[in-house]
């Protein structure tokens, strides 16, 4: 036999190979929609830790004696990361708003939320730093609030186009109307709430918070969060209270009580 046509043959295996990885992919893809209907139904969180450390060990054990143990698990670390984009695409086909007070964990509840349903995380206040090329105690000291408050209403306006994303919202947005508006056409407005107290020791190193300069106590932020929480509310689909939670928790909560909302949501409209 020739040498091309030998190298013809492999490749011809190699490609039948990769047909029935795509069959075994796609009959997996089939067990995850019912995993995604019985998520549904129950509430219970995309992410379990738990299962997928199980399920490496498992692979781990079958590929023991694998010369290609490290590069088989890095294909399934991938398998694994899109079965996750999979079902949080069929739980969420809208864009998740958090919004609440300053140091009520937006920043840091989004990062999690985007590793844990493999979404789109987007910070309406760097994408506004990036438009201005200013800080944002800059664009406040140069041009006042109300210019401020101008350039989050129109990035709100500009989110309408995201699919999917997990937005990190600056805490005064709901002071328009107009606003939570914008973020209902195509999303959910998770409400996250703590109190004064635990507000102030997760903002009280920052110096990036206009508003907060030169009133880093209890009192003042007590008093701002009194004049903002009915309006915090009333945008509100979901709320979650933050204090004394691990991320891990306030993650689970919200993806559990945003399922809830929408089964709630689906049954009024029937
Ligand atoms: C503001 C909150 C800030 C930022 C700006 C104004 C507010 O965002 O948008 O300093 O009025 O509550 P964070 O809530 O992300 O700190």
């Amino acid at each position: 036999m020739s040498d091309t046509k030998q190298l013809e043959e492999i490749r011809e295996k190699i490609g039948d190979t990769d047909m029935r990885i795509i069959d075994a992919l796609a009959d997996r893809m089939v067990l995850i929609q019912d995993i995604i209907a019985y998520k549904k139904a129950t509430g219970i969180p995309i992410l379990q830790p738990e299962q997928e450390a199980k399920q490496t060990k498992a692979l781990e054990e079958y590929l023991k004696d694998n010369e290609f143990e490290e590069e088989i698990l890095d294909v399934f670390k991938y398998i694994m990361k899109n079965s996750r984009r999979v079902q949080a695409k069929a739980l969420f086909d809208y864009n998740v708003f958090l919004i609440g007070f300053m140091g009520a964990g937006k920043t840091t509840i989004a990062s999690e939320l985007e590793r844990k349903l493999e979404m789109h995380r987007i910070e309406m206040d760097e994408m506004i730093v990036k438009k201005q090329g200013m800080s944002i105690s800059e664009i406040f000291d140069e041009y006042g609030e109300i210019y401020f408050r101008n350039l989050e209403s129109n990035c709100l306006i500009e989110l309408q186009k995201v699919k999917q994303g997990i937005i990190s919202c600056g805490g005064g947005v709901i002071l328009r109307a107009d606003n939570a508006d914008h973020m209902k056409k195509n999303g959910r407005i998770v409400l996250l709430t703590a109190t004064p107290e635990t507000i102030l020791e997760r903002v009280k190193d920052s110096d990036e918070r206009p508003i907060l300069n030169n009133h880093m106590n209890v009192e003042f932020i007590s008093d701002l969060l009194n004049q903002r929480k009915d309006k915090y509310l009333a945008v509100a689909d979901v709320v979650v209270a933050t204090d004394g939670k691990s991320t891990d928790q306030i993650c689970d909560e919200i993806i559990a009580k945003l399922i809830a909302f929408d089964r709630d949501k689906e049954a009024k409209e029937k």
